[in-house]
């Protein structure tokens, strides 16, 4: 028998969590691989949330989250942590996510080594370098490394091909998001149990309409999150309205929802929602408000309205799909954009369709066929 091929994969925020989990587990069921998994916890509970939920156990764990962590100190601590892990493994290939600072870090550690980077995620562009703020710059840095880029959809695809990212490597492959929201799914079906921890809410907001909120990007600290938490403070003001908002941790995000929010009496501010509870809250949810990158895939794939609350995006599939609408953190311009929805129904039909530009659900194990592909080509 041959050896398998040692990956190394490295994550360590929630999103990444989520859209790998599906990637680990298939490759770790598959004996032409061995999956190896190192966490940087760079988020620490909202990283264990997942964990736990999906079964991970990570082989390495660097502890990295501190609190209110400048982008230095923590890519710093990120080269030097994951790279010692690189030299001790030995993988034959690397792969990350998405464009956070683990995976920035990842990819150059891996560059330094001269290993192969396979990116998950590959190819979303703003075209903007502070919009979104820096994981536009992070996503071109792990472009310019990575030897296979899983773009989502042929629109990241072809975005990889403007910056002259060789053809042979790039594959599109569906975002492993709607993978994850389809595992989950499938388990809170088995176990309704699984996603109940939003009961007492749902009983005290059962003749409201229930408006889902999250928001935690650094371009919008300062006034873009004032914005936000004024236009959910006037949203909160309609007496039909509930608004469910599990509170991002970054202490920039809590500081300015707690003093404009606290004691509003629909406004559940509440701490982050393990995957089942928030894919609890996103069924329930008629319209969500969000400036999340995963939200705007997962949204869409349910027929939910989702109001994104940036400039641009690197997701403009949703926006032509007609599910997803940027609003920016204009707080008249966010209150109008939900007040239409509400009060128009066909406004509202128009934008819940279930639509799903971003994958079938079958993403992690395309992605494990085109690794065993490169393994032959190799050989
Ligand atoms: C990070 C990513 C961002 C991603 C987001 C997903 C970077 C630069 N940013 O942003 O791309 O969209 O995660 O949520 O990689 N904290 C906790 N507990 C947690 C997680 C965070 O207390 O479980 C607090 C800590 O004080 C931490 C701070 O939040 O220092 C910021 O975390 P950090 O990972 O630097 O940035 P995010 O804003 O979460
Ligand atoms: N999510 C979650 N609990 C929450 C809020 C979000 O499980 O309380 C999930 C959500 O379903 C999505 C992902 O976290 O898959 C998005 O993470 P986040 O918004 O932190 O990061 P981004 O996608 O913007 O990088």
């Amino acid at each position: 028998m041959t050896t398998p091929l040692k990956i190394l994969i490295i994550f360590g925020t929630r999103p990444e969590a989520i859209k790998l989990f599906p990637v680990v587990k298939a490759l770790a069921a598959d004996p032409r691989f061995m999956a190896r998994v190192c966490v940087s916890a760079q988020h620490r509970g909202m990283l264990d949330q997942v964990l736990e939920i999906a079964g991970i156990m990570p082989d390495h764990d660097l502890d990295l989250m501190r609190p209110d962590q400048s982008l230095d100190a923590l890519t710093a601590a990120l080269l030097v942590g994951i790279g010692k892990v690189m030299d001790l493994e030995k993988p034959d290939r690397v792969m990350v996510q998405g464009d956070t600072a683990t995976a920035m870090a990842g990819a150059i550690a891996a560059y330094y080594r001269k290993l192969p980077v396979d990116h998950v995620e590959a190819g979303l562009r703003s075209g903007n370098i502070y919009h979104p703020w820096p994981e536009e710059v992070n996503r071109k840095v792990i472009g310019s490394i990575a030897a296979l880029h899983f773009a989502p959809t042929e629109t990241s695809a072809a975005a990889l091909r403007r910056e002259n990212v060789a053809a042979s490597g790039i594959h599109v492959t569906g975002n492993t998001v709607i993978d994850a929201l389809h595992w989950v799914s499938a388990r809170i079906g088995a176990e309704p149990g699984l996603a109940a921890g939003l009961a007492d809410l749902e009983a005290r907001f059962a003749d409201k309409r229930i408006i889902g909120v999250t928001s935690h990007r650094r371009e919008n600290f300062g006034g873009g999150l004032e914005g936000i938490a004024e236009a959910v403070r006037q949203i909160a003001a309609r007496p039909d309205v509930a608004i469910i908002f599990p509170v991002h941790p970054n202490p920039n995000v809590r500081a300015v929802m707690d003093s404009a929010l606290a004691g509003l009496a629909n406004v559940a501010m509440i701490e982050p929602l393990d995957y089942p509870h928030f894919a609890r809250l996103l069924s329930i949810a008629e319209i969500m408000l969000t400036d999340s990158g995963g939200v705007q895939e997962e949204a869409p794939a349910l027929g939910k309205p989702v109001l994104v609350m940036r400039e641009t995006t690197e997701r403009p599939e949703g926006v032509e799909a007609g599910t997803a609408r940027l609003v920016g953190t204009d707080p008249a311009r966010i209150v109008t954009e939900i007040f239409n929805l509400l009060d128009d129904k066909a406004a509202y039909e128009a934008m819940a369709r279930a639509h799903n530009p971003f994958g079938d659900g079958h993403s992690a194990q395309r992605i494990v066929e085109i690794l065993s592909h490169e393994i032959g080509q190799q050989a």
